[in-house]
């Protein structure tokens, strides 16, 4: 077992950090304050290979490992969750639906363009009022022979206004339930979609999160992902790799707290001393790196996994769990240390908070995380 990282890694990690200290952090809490999409800075990220970063270079991605990406996604949620979330769910939600599930020409035709950024990808699965329940989803794709026709509501859709293609989970038989899914690659041009507005979020604010409307929409039978009635199992799959990334995510939200947290700390001077000499402080920082080595160690171990080929559900759920409450303990706790100055906007950590909160949800809540490790645990004994 070798716990360093590779010089490729170590290379990941700097371009990912100066990138977000230099094209990240400026106009942050702006971008915060007034929901604004970081349209500039998710270009540059396809620049620098960030939006398929495990795409083959084939189609135009980095063809890095998923560790690769982990490292690299930490390093922007340090800095920037809202961005991290638009990179983890054009990567793990769409570029790996597509590589893995889409046909030849599905890929020739969209993969590139997702691999690069020039367009974006958005995973449409949650509906009003079917979320983590998702074999209860009940948007229709009626087989037409030639086509499916595709009508239905979306809800809470990550890059839902500004993705150009979506993966669409949709039911063509509810008489066989789940086993009637299937899952699309659906054109953003096709007549008949209509974005609703965008979500006022607590959290990730300059990311855009929006319902979508299917009514009457032709989706080519060509557009279908995997074999007939495979979606949800193609769902599940590709939620098990975007927990990864959401798992990232939370680490990266915590690591940055926790780096605030020790700068402040040693500024800030009480009793005589700087805060950091006071053990009640020492113990809080303690605690806080404690926690963020166990979720980084959760998070390699499942994009090992991953890249090996071999099971990951399990894993990547532990990962998203504990990294989640990590990022909610953590992100708490820098408040803390900071005092009134945490509560305000311009120390970055009160933002922070209200970032880690949404990695406890989407992508499967922690419920549903305790429930898949539970099912694979009891099978396993
Ligand atoms: N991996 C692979 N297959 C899985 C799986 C997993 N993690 N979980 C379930 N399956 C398979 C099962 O094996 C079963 O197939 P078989 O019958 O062939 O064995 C099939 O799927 C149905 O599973 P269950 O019978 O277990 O169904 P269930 O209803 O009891 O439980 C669930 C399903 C695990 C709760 C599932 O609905 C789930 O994961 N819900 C959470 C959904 C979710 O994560 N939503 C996030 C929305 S997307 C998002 O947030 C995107 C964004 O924009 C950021």
């Amino acid at each position: 077992m070798d716990f360093s990282l590779s010089e490729e890694h170590r290379a990941v990690q700097e371009t990912a950090r100066e990138f977000a200290q230099h094209e990240l952090l400026p106009g942050i809490l702006e971008r915060d304050e007034k929901q604004q999409f970081p349209h500039d800075q998710v270009k540059k990220m396809g620049e620098l290979g960030f939006m398929g970063m495990m795409v083959d270079p084939k189609y135009m991605g980095s063809g890095m490992d998923t560790i690769s990406y982990v490292i690299a996604l930490e390093e922007i949620s340090k800095i920037d969750a809202a961005a991290a979330v638009i990179m983890s769910v054009n990567n793990s939600l769409v570029c790996w639906g597509l590589e893995e599930y889409g046909s030849e020409d599905l890929k020739t035709k969209y993969l590139s363009q997702l691999a690069q950024g020039i367009v974006l990808g958005a995973f449409c699965l949650s509906e009003p009022e079917a979320g983590s329940d998702a074999t209860a989803i009940k948007t229709k794709a009626e087989d037409k022979g030639d086509h499916f026709l595709l009508n239905g509501v979306k809800n809470w859709i990550t890059n839902g206004g500004n993705a150009s293609i979506y993966i669409v989970i949709a039911q063509s038989d509810p008489d066989k339930g789940y086993r009637g899914i299937n899952a699309f690659v659906v054109d953003k041009n096709l007549d008949g979609i209509q974005v609703g507005p965008k979500e006022n979020k607590l959290g990730i604010r300059s990311s855009d999160t929006h319902s979508i409307m299917f009514n009457d929409v032709v989706v080519p039978k060509s557009n279908l992902l995997g074999g007939a009635e495979m979606g949800f199992k193609i769902a599940m799959n590709i939620l098990n790799g975007g927990r990864i990334g959401i798992a990232a995510q939370a680490l990266g939200i915590a690591s940055g707290a926790h780096d605030l947290s020790i700068k402040y700390a040693r500024e800030r001077r009480s009793f005589g001393k700087p805060i950091s000499e006071h053990q009640a402080i020492q113990f809080k920082l303690a605690d806080m790196h404690a926690a963020i080595e166990g979720s980084r160690l959760l998070c390699y171990k499942a994009a090992y996994l991953k890249d090996k080929g071999i099971p990951f559900s399990k894993e990547s759920a532990v990962a998203k769990l504990v990294a989640s409450q990590t990022a909610m303990d953590v992100a708490d706790e820098a408040i803390q240390i900071h005092g009134g100055y945490g509560y305000v906007k311009e120390y970055h950590v009160e933002r922070m908070l209200r970032d880690a909160k949404i990695t406890q949800i989407y992508e499967g809540t922690s419920e549903i995380q305790r429930l898949v490790i539970a099912r694979e645990i009891l099978k396993s004994i």
